[in-house]
């Protein structure tokens, strides 16, 4: 028995100025498959989160809504609540950056650091908003830029030729706010002396808590040495007052962070347990931060320092994820492709979205594209071809012609080569090597597909002789799909929970992989995951292009080119891969072979026309594509459902289109 890891998980936390769109969720889904495989594991594994509400942006947008920055940010939570919640995130506490315990331990935090020596004051000249009264953070201010000269640029860096600078530096600057000039003013500001840091940061950048490529990237930094960080914003501002500093508050960045040990003190004031555990500087508890590359430095750097500054302790990794692209590009309003999570679930299962971002996330910090075509081919390839079609197969037999329990097998070793695949699994998703642990589940999903093809059970039923091994087989194919199930849980609670119900067995955890079930009885059957069609993604985009738009837009949709088909046509016809079980001439039809086809879930009599290249015998076990949705049509000969594709121009020279043998039955071609 391995010792039970007591385990601390975050999420970055999103600010209260807006909706939570798939960008969010990337990472929390990433986060979300982490802490339920944990959990699974049973190892104690708690995961927090909160709203980071404070700042100017949260304070402006409150003003022009004419609300209280802290009514503002209490609407936008509980939305943000909502969203994750019907995302299936399992936060065991979310909580607002301005609470209680947050201030209590900010200020505690702060005055260590003061003990300590780790706090500094200096002069600021920043620019002045004499109209709105405030100074302007770096994003509040435009002006040409002093390297190119290029107007409108941002107070921090250059659009057109990447320079950066300081705010100061601008020429003719302007306040976003008001439109005016704003005015140079000098403030006293406090500073955490992170610079004294230096060189704990460059050990703990290299202790193994970040991936490589990130210590690669801050330890260009740290060799250009570190200035210290400016923690202070005056007044007006919304956050918390420094205690001792009348008119001064901490930077929003000092405290969101502190907000992790807050929400993580609230969740353990009404659970027993003590948050100091995990936070004293000798914990052996773990505490994993998931974030995104552009936070980098504020999680593996200034968060560290500051924590063991404050005699805590620092991470024990820091999870960093790319950007979400769509269809390879940046999200945009205005293509429809800057998605919110609300517009996505009301056109989609959340289950679906979960599965493609774990197909694809690894622990490097690669931007990872959503590809809307080939994620509703994944999508549906995977668990409504591959997983669900096993237990579609055989629940249907089990229940209908053996009492609904599984008690056979045919001793495949495929159950023994099932259960020792869980190590590997495990290993993955311990790595974060999600999209590698996905390509070995679905791998045993193609084995088990295969071992029901090739024992065809719809025959073997039919026979009084063979009764018995298509129970035994269809029963191993139950057994087959609960570990399936149970190493997709992490991802896909939604679709475990539905498949233990009609299993009839308790919640699976991750010990129940040693076992099978036998002398069992199971439940009806009921459909586990609906495949997606391409119109709601269609739907999805339209509806966020409409709100991207301008009202009024004097673009028009361009016309289809002559000789083209659109990918909604092209979307219309269902291609399936299907595996030739009989062939025969057909009597009387010179050219015309009659061929049997297994398509997964049924099967399909079809007449082709290959008979001058091929001997029916030749064609018996081959996988091709079959037109699925073609109205089926009247022969001579009988009804053909469908048609095969095929390449040549006549004769001897006809080729069957074959897809590689790792398709299966029923799988969509696109
Ligand atoms: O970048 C952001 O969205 C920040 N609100 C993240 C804060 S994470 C943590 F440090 F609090
Ligand atoms: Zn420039």
């Amino acid at each position: 028995m391995t010792t039970r890891r007591r385990i601390l998980v975050t999420s970055a936390l999103p600010y209260a100025n807006g909706a939570i769109h798939l960008g969010h969720m990337l990472e929390h889904v990433q986060t979300d498959i982490f802490v339920r495989f944990q959990r699974l594991q049973g190892h104690e594994c708690i995961y927090v989160c909160a709203d980071d509400v404070h700042g100017t942006a949260v304070m402006l947008n409150a003003q022009a809504a004419g609300q209280t920055p802290l009514d503002y940010a209490a609407e936008i939570t509980k939305a943000h609540i909502q969203d994750f919640q019907s995302f299936q995130i399992s936060h065991d506490c979310y909580e607002t950056t301005h609470s209680k315990d947050n201030e209590q331990l900010s200020a505690e935090i702060y005055s260590r650091l003061l003990a300590s020596g780790n706090i500094e004051k200096a002069a600021v000249e920043q620019l002045f908003d004499t109209e709105k009264g405030l100074f302007l953070a770096d994003r509040f201010v435009v002006g040409g830029c002093p390297a190119c000269k290029t107007p409108e640029q941002y107070g921090d860096n250059c659009d057109a030729c990447g320079a950066t600078y300081a705010a100061t530096d601008l020429i003719d600057p302007r306040s976003k706010l008001s439109g005016s000039k704003p005015e140079l003013r000098t403030s006293e500001h406090i500073f955490f002396a992170l610079s004294k840091h230096t060189e704990f940061l460059k050990n703990w950048t290299q202790s193994g808590a970040l991936h490589p490529a990130v210590t690669n990237k801050l330890s260009e930094w740290l060799d250009t040495g570190l200035q210290n960080w400016d923690i202070s914003r005056d007044a007006p501002y919304f956050g918390f007052e420094i205690p001792g500093e009348p008119g001064k508050y901490f930077y929003v960045w000092l405290d969101a962070p502190i907000g992790y040990i807050a929400s993580f003190k609230r969740y353990c004031a009404s659970h027993d347990l003590d948050y100091e555990d995990y936070w004293r500087a000798d914990s052996d508890c773990e505490v994993h931060h998931f974030i995104g590359k552009d936070i980098v430095n504020f999680h593996a750097l200034f968060w560290p320092a500051m924590l063991t500054a404050a005699n805590l302790r620092p991470p024990t990794k820091v999870t960093v994820h790319g950007f979400l692209t769509i269809n390879g590009e940046k999200m945009s309003k205005s293509k429809g492709t800057f998605i919110n999570a609300r517009t996505y679930l009301d056109q989609l299962s959340p289950e679906y979205l979960r599965y493609y971002f774990a197909a694809k996330l690894n622990p490097s910090v690669a931007d990872l594209d959503l590809n809307l075509e080939d994620f509703v081919q994944k999508v549906n390839a995977d668990l409504v071809g591959k997983v669900a079609n096993i237990a579609s197969r055989c629940a249907g037999f089990i229940n209908k012609q053996f009492g609904g329990v599984i008690n056979a097998s045919t001793g495949t070793p495929l159950i023994g080569h099932f259960q020792s695949a869980a190590n590997e699994i495990a290993a993955l998703y311990e790595a974060r090597e999600f999209s590698k642990a996905m390509r070995v589940i679905m791998g045993l999903a193609d084995q088990a597909n295969q071992f029901i093809a090739e024992e065809q059970p719809w025959q073997l039923i039919k026979n009084p002789e063979t009764r018995d091994r298509a129970e035994a087989v269809c029963a191993d194919g139950l057994n087959l799909f609960r570990l399936l199930t149970l190493y997709l849980k992490p991802v896909l609670p939604g679709l475990a929970e539905r498949a233990e119900a009609f299993l009839a067995i308790e919640p699976l955890a991750w010990a129940d992989h040693n076992t099978q079930l036998k002398g069992h009885t199971i439940a009806a059957f009921q459909p586990l995951i609906q495949r997606i069609e391409l119109a709601q993604v269609q739907a999805m985009i339209e509806i966020e292009q409409a709100q991207g738009q301008p009202a009024q837009s004097g673009e028009v949709a361009p016309p289809p080119e002559e000789d083209t088909i659109d990918i909604a046509a092209f979307a219309q016809v269902d291609l399936r891969v299907a595996r030739i079980v009989a062939a025969q001439a057909v009597v009387g039809a010179d050219k015309l072979l009659a061929l049997t086809l297994d398509v997964g879930d049924h099967q399909r009599n079809v007449f082709s026309g290959i008979k001058s290249a091929y001997q029916p015998e030749e064609l018996i076990g081959k996988l091709t594509v079959l037109v699925a949705n073609l109205a089926p049509r009247k022969m001579k000969f009988g009804i053909s459902e469908g048609m095969i594709l095929a390449a040549g121009p006549g004769g001897a020279d006809i080729f069957l289109i074959s897809p590689d043998s790792g398709a299966t039955p029923g799988m969509k071609v696109s």
